[in-house]
């Protein structure tokens, strides 16, 4: 891992997987410290977030880093014709490590190749978001005990929506039964599913959960991404496929837990936020110590 970008998820292996999810254990137990001192950090964010930006920069400031960056391309030189890879170049000269989020797919890879400095891929428009994949792990991990032969369903936009992409792909090293709901518009790229197969990793499509979330271990729900949508009809007609509720929950099993990368428009009624199986905020959190725990890797920091 270390000097190496994290481009997609496949730039891991499992062992370096279980390696991250053990080391942000140790993050979750002791998250403040100095071992980024003199460290620069770049954040650089041509698309919105909330969670991943500011997790990696509390997760950069409890260790005693800094942290440059833009929030909207808008207000860099970007906005005056500057290239990805001349905007790269420089911010290589200004920083250990670049954290970037683009819209455009593919992006983060050839960040990474014109980049001095380690790329993280912190999104690529539908493609991977890798750092969301090792805190989900790492959710998974903690709520179950184990992430070998897990039934999980991911529910939702699963054309669109990179949480899974990259999710899909990690978890097929720990054997896991898939479950795949969503409108027949949404369903999951025939790449995935050729990549399943070539695992020989069991998965089935439906187009609703409710006859068979009681054998579930991870829900796994997603917004319907309507920014990646070419035509809004397309988007009012599954905007409201699926909105879980309490009362879908009961007969359920005692382990399952409700993950959701958030930020979430309507899937899950905020009458869950309070149920014991509801884990997306925790979730979010654990996103400081997995990040914790990916910048000092590829830092090569003890
Ligand atoms: N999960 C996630 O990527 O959230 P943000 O878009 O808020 O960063």
């Amino acid at each position: 891992m270390k000097n190496k970008s994290l481009v997609s998820i496949d730039d891991y292996s499992k062992e370096d997987y279980l390696k991250i999810i053990d080391l942000a254990e140790e993050f979750e137990k002791n998250p403040v410290s100095d071992i980024l001192k003199g460290k620069v950090i770049s954040t650089l964010f041509f698309e919105p977030s909330t969670r991943t930006r500011l997790s990696f920069e509390s997760a950069v400031n409890k260790l005693g880093g800094r942290i440059i960056g833009f929030t909207d391309a808008a207000s860099s030189s970007v906005k005056k014709g500057e290239s990805l890879k001349d905007t790269i170049l420089t911010v290589a000269n200004y920083s250990d490590l670049i954290v970037m989020r683009h819209p455009i797919e593919g992006s983060a890879r050839y960040a990474s190749e014109v980049s001095g400095v380690p790329v993280v891929n912190a999104g690529d428009g539908a493609n991977q978001h890798p750092t969301q994949t090792l805190l989900d792990l790492y959710s998974i991990k903690k709520t179950q005990g184990t992430l070998e032969n897990l039934n999980i369903f991911l529910v939702g936009d699963l054309k669109y929506g990179r949480t899974v992409h990259s999710l899909l792909m990690a978890m097929s090293m720990f054997n896991p039964t898939f479950n795949f709901i969503s409108p027949k518009t949404l369903r999951i790229p025939d790449e995935y599913k050729i990549y399943l197969d070539s695992k020989g990793i069991k998965y089935y499509e439906h187009d609703d959960f409710t006859d068979y979330i009681s054998e579930g271990d991870i829900m796994y729900m997603t917004r319907v991404q309507r920014e990646r949508f070419a035509d809004p009809i397309e988007y009012e007609k599954v905007k409201n496929s699926y909105i879980l509720k309490n009362h879908m929950l009961e007969g359920t099993k005692d382990n399952l837990r409700i993950l959701h990368p958030l930020p979430r428009v309507n899937e899950i009624d905020d009458e869950v936020d309070d149920n014991e199986k509801a884990y997306y905020f925790t979730q979010a959190l654990n996103g400081v110590f997995t990040r914790q725990a990916i910048i000092t890797s590829i830092l090569g920091l003890k």
